[in-house]
């Protein structure tokens, strides 16, 4: 069973799940796995809607793929929804009153900039949530162009463990030394916005950050700096990106089973210039980038697996390098939000 903080969390915050540019036309879908069950994006004619993958008939679920474009259609008896509303076949077959209780299980949407973000029972609105950080993420979410790639799997850990290990730069060495190691990352620094926080950390590797000047013409960046930037939405995403030229979206949603994290990636790259649009010159660049992202997270997979789920998180008397601090930021987040939840708290509310 997992604890009861993380169907807490799941239901009360807003979650970054999406860019617009992933679902452009009518039909198109995303489906994510969660501790909720399915999360499903849809474009109903236009309007991009949020809900459970849940017939609400009989249970069936409406969408067995991950993604794609396909009318929201219930292979098990024909119910239907498009432009807002239920279609029911034979309406006449059912009592009238049954059929105004029944409506699609949908959740809140909002946009920050041209990332969607989905909620349930959401505590507060989406600009309180991000505090700063919205203008930080509308402004690259306008950089983005378009998807280049989605990889999606569980990590065999809690949750928690896959985003403290995102949270901190100190294994990168170990953990990645072929990969992202390769960048020689400097110390850099970390700024808060409310439970979020953004590491921003120059490049010390003077060949590559030689090699991505080069290439910075082919790129519309408005919206980021020379470095490497990991910015953490709590409490189940990331956004991070080299140079503003491509971007990764992740999501560590946690699972029903308390042991598995759902993993989803999406990598996008930021609008081209018109020498950029040159696609033989951008493409290996892209391509490499996809290689490289895909070897870091089964890196980091493989070292969360090898997490003993006997070591206690709630621990805020862990031992953490100052390089760390954002792991004491998050894991004091997860304590005052735990004390809201428990009965004292709702005693004296
Ligand atoms: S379960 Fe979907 S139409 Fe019956
Ligand atoms: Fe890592």
């Amino acid at each position: 069973m997992p604890p009861e903080i993380d169907g807490y969390l799941a239901r009360t915050f807003w979650h970054c799940v999406a860019h617009r540019s992933e679902l452009p036309n009518d039909r198109d879908f995303l489906r994510l796995e969660w501790i909720l069950g399915d999360l499903i994006l849809y474009n109903d004619m236009g309007t991009i809607i949020a809900f459970d993958n849940i017939c609400p008939h009989r249970g069936n679920r409406f969408l067995p793929e991950h993604e794609g474009n396909a009318p929201l259609s219930c292979t098990y008896h024909g119910w239907g929804y498009r432009g807002g509303k239920l279609r029911i076949p034979k309406p006449d077959s059912y009592k009238p009153c049954d059929l105004k209780r029944v409506r699609l299980n949908s959740f809140h949407t909002a946009w920050c900039g041209d990332f969607l973000f989905v909620a349930i029972a959401p505590r507060t609105d989406l600009a309180t949530q991000l505090g700063g950080l919205a203008d930080i993420l509308t402004g690259m979410s306008h950089d983005i162009s378009r998807r280049h790639a989605r990889i999606g799997y569980p990590y065999e850990c809690q949750w928690r463990v896959a985003v403290e290990n995102a949270l901190e730069p100190d294994h990168v060495p170990f953990v990645h030394s072929d990969t992202l190691g390769s960048l020689q990352l400097k110390p850099g620094h970390n700024a808060y916005y409310e439970r979020n926080s953004v590491l921003n950390a120059p490049i010390g590797n003077e060949r590559i950050k030689r090699g991505l000047n080069r290439i910075s013409r082919f790129f519309d960046v408005q919206h980021n700096e020379k470095s490497y930037i990991a910015i953490f939405i709590f409490p189940f995403s990331f956004l991070s990106s080299t140079f503003g030229y491509t971007y990764s979206l992740q999501n560590f949603f946690p699972s029903r089973n308390g042991r598995h994290t759902h993993f989803t990636t999406r990598m996008f790259h930021s609008r081209l210039t018109s020498t950029g649009e040159n696609e033989a010159i951008i493409k290996p660049f892209l391509a490499g980038v996809e290689k490289l992202n895909s070897q870091v997270f089964q890196e980091d997979s493989e070292i969360c697996k090898n997490i003993s789920p006997d070591f206690p998180l709630d621990g805020m008397n862990s031992i953490l390098s100052t390089t760390e601090e954002k792991i004491a930021h998050f894991r004091k987040c997860i304590e005052d939000i735990k004390k809201e939840q428990s009965p004292s708290h709702t005693a004296h509310a």
